[in-house]
């Protein structure tokens, strides 16, 4: 969460730090500000989105070659002017921008406001700036940052710029990504490769507990306990697709448009139809450890985590390993079991989670093989493990995950069947079928999304409901939590996700005229269960919104039925899960929320 840009060299600072932010705002969008080098340290800073901060700097004609800028996600501190970052001194000598929490910011205010300092804002970031001021008092640049950065508990990826040292910047990192990119006379800092790659490809990725000084002439790397660290400059070779709505209102709304050819871009190259294989390169290096393996343990949060859910079922069905599903969140605190012959596979569209890396390190330093499901090529998830694959999902801006939810299911699918057949537990015939079926899955989605209309008639009727019930069972339980999800965060109804075996363990009692459930409910091997829930709900008067492949086995249970194809029932999810994503876009615009940028949110959660 949060974006950091920097820059030194001979150009212009403002336009590229400004360009930065934009590229990263998906990072956090509650403020932002700018500290430059012209004649001394001038700060602009405005509350809200950076199109506010373009405004307020195109009232100012600011120069200077070097300058370090930030978008915000609120931690501590609510989201306005005085708390944007930069965040200055008391004297106005050190700027600073900071990613991540300072855990113990509360003691070293105490502490700082004891010994005369006034500190301006409620942030947990604004201590970093006095604690290195104090420090200036008995030695300069980098020992004064690392000596402030002893007492400092918690994690950040740091950027400092001292007024009395005009042509350097100097950044640290704990728990918090930062690239240095190298350029010709000059460098750039950034909290995601992606903001600099449009201005140079050789890059020194920090590693926690390394700070350096960079300025025009070069990088001066020191590790905390002050020994030199040995780093290569690295070429990045992966481009950055840039991301249009290509004429849609909105982000959300072309990602959920795009989801066929998603499909196709996910599966590209990874399906062997003469061989009825699937075939997944980034996994060769580790395959011999993968047919040893005796669990996978799959982390992730939010949709990712329920994507790892749906992977559950794919993977017993299909590969034949046990498999448990943890929160990212939650992993690390429960000193999980984890032997040499544990497979430990994050799932992350960004690839920077804070929690999912953390549980991918401490998968580490328990010695499980680590396996990466990533979106964003070249992010933390894709380096720290072992090995993995990619989404291909192309960008998504979008806060609601809604093409990477999809392509992470398609690419959970050819995970396994490939483990499957790795480890012999996998049919030809059935990996053909599926292989075979998966092909389809693009059409099927496109019928869908022709059928929009029927999702946008249930909207009209429902606009104005508070609460909402999203049920489903074996494969659709996942995509019940999932569009449950979705529907809170982009249109802010209140919404549960159950299983339908759950139900009446509970949540049954919330049942009257008005709490609507939407029951996923395509003809599978459960439906007939499934259709006893939904009786179970119209005794208590409660009204049904059915998702299913077959509208006259429950329409007589249900005010609204939505149709959508049939497939397998491993892959039925990558169909039910459309119409939900529909549903949660159009409730939205229905109740006038913008869904690219729900409130209180950002797309990346860099921090714990
Ligand atoms: O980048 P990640 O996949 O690791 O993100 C995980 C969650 O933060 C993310 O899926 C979040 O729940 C989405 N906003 C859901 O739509």
């Amino acid at each position: 969460m949060c974006g950091i840009i920097g820059y030194v060299g001979k150009k212009r600072a403002l336009p590229i730090l400004v360009e930065g932010l934009t590229a990263m705002e998906y990072r956090g969008y509650d403020s932002a500000g700018v500290c430059l080098q012209d004649s001394g340290l001038v700060r602009v800073r405005a509350s809200g989105k950076i199109e506010n901060l373009r405004e307020r700097l195109s009232q100012q004609s600011l120069g200077g070659t070097s300058g370090i800028a930030h978008t915000r996600w609120a931690t501590h501190g609510i989201p306005d002017e005085a708390n944007a970052h930069p965040h200055l001194d008391c004297e106005g000598q050190v700027a600073i921008v900071h990613n991540g929490i300072v855990e113990n910011y509360r003691e070293l205010r105490e502490e700082l406001e004891a010994a005369g300092h006034t500190l301006t804002s409620q942030t947990d970031s604004e201590v970093l700036a006095h604690l290195i001021e104090t420090e200036l008092q008995t030695s300069s640049g980098l020992t004064a940052i690392r000596r402030a950065l002893k007492q400092v508990r918690g994690t950040y990826g740091l950027v400092v710029m001292f007024k009395d040292v005009p042509q350097t910047l100097f950044v640290a990192r704990m728990g918090s990504p930062l690239v240095i990119g190298v350029g010709r006379q000059e460098h750039y800092i950034a909290s995601d490769p992606s903001a600099i790659l449009v201005h140079t490809r050789d890059v020194i990725f920090l590693d926690d507990g390394e700070l350096a000084a960079v300025s025009v002439e070069g990088v001066t790397l020191m590790n905390l306990d002050q020994s030199v660290p040995k780093k290569q400059v690295e070429r990045v070779t992966w481009e950055v697709a840039t991301a249009k709505k290509n004429g849609e209102a909105h982000f959300m709304l072309k990602e959920i448009l795009e989801q066929p050819e998603v499909i196709e871009n996910s599966t590209r190259g990874r399906i062997d139809m003469i061989g009825t294989r699937a075939v997944l390169g980034g996994l060769r290096d580790v395959s011999d450890s993968l047919k040893e393996i005796d669990r996978i343990i799959i982390v992730g949060c939010g949709s990712a985590y329920y994507a790892g859910l749906v992977g559950e079922y794919l993977f017993e069905e299909l590969a034949g390993i046990p498999v448990e599903v943890e929160l990212a969140s939650e992993f690390r605190y429960r000193k999980p079991i984890i032997s040499t012959r544990t497979a430990v596979l994050a799932i992350s569209q960004s690839g920077e989670t804070a929690d999912t890396l953390e549980a991918i390190r401490e998968a580490k330093r328990k010695h499980a093989l680590t396996l990466g499901l990533v979106n964003v090529v070249g992010s933390s998830v894709a380096r720290e493990t072992d090995a993995g694959v990619y989404n291909h999902a192309g960008p998504e801006v979008g806060v609601a995950s809604t093409k990477a939810f999809l392509s992470q299911l398609t690419v959970l699918t050819l995970m396994s069947i490939y483990l499957g057949q790795l480890r012999r537990s996998l049919s030809q015939q059935k990996a053909g079928e599926v292989l075979a079926a998966l092909y389809e899955i693009p059409n099927q989605i496109q019928e869908i999304l022709r059928e929009r209309s029927q999702v946008s008639a249930i909207v009209d009727r429902h606009r104005n409901m508070t609460n909402c019930l999203f049920l489903g069972r074996k494969y659709q339980a996942p995509i019940a939590y999932e569009s449950a999800l979705k529907m809170k965060e982009v249109s802010y109804v209140h919404a549960e996700g159950y299983s339908c075996g759950e139900m009446k363990h509970g949540p049954i009692a919330l049942i009257d005229k008005s709490f609507p459930s939407v029951v996923l409910c395509p003809e599978d091997s459960v439906f007939e269960k499934t259709r006893s829930n939904m009786e179970e709900l119209q005794a208590r008067g409660g009204s049904i919104i059915a998702v299913t492949t077959n509208a006259q086995l429950v329409s007589h249970l249900c005010e609204d039925v939505i149709v959508i194809p049939e497939t397998l029932e491993c892959l039925q999810p990558l169909l039910s899960v459309i119409p939900m994503q529909l549903l949660a876009y159009e409730m939205a615009i229905a109740r006038n929320f913008d869904p690219d940028r729900p409130r209180n949110l950002a797309k990346s959660v860099t921090v714990e």
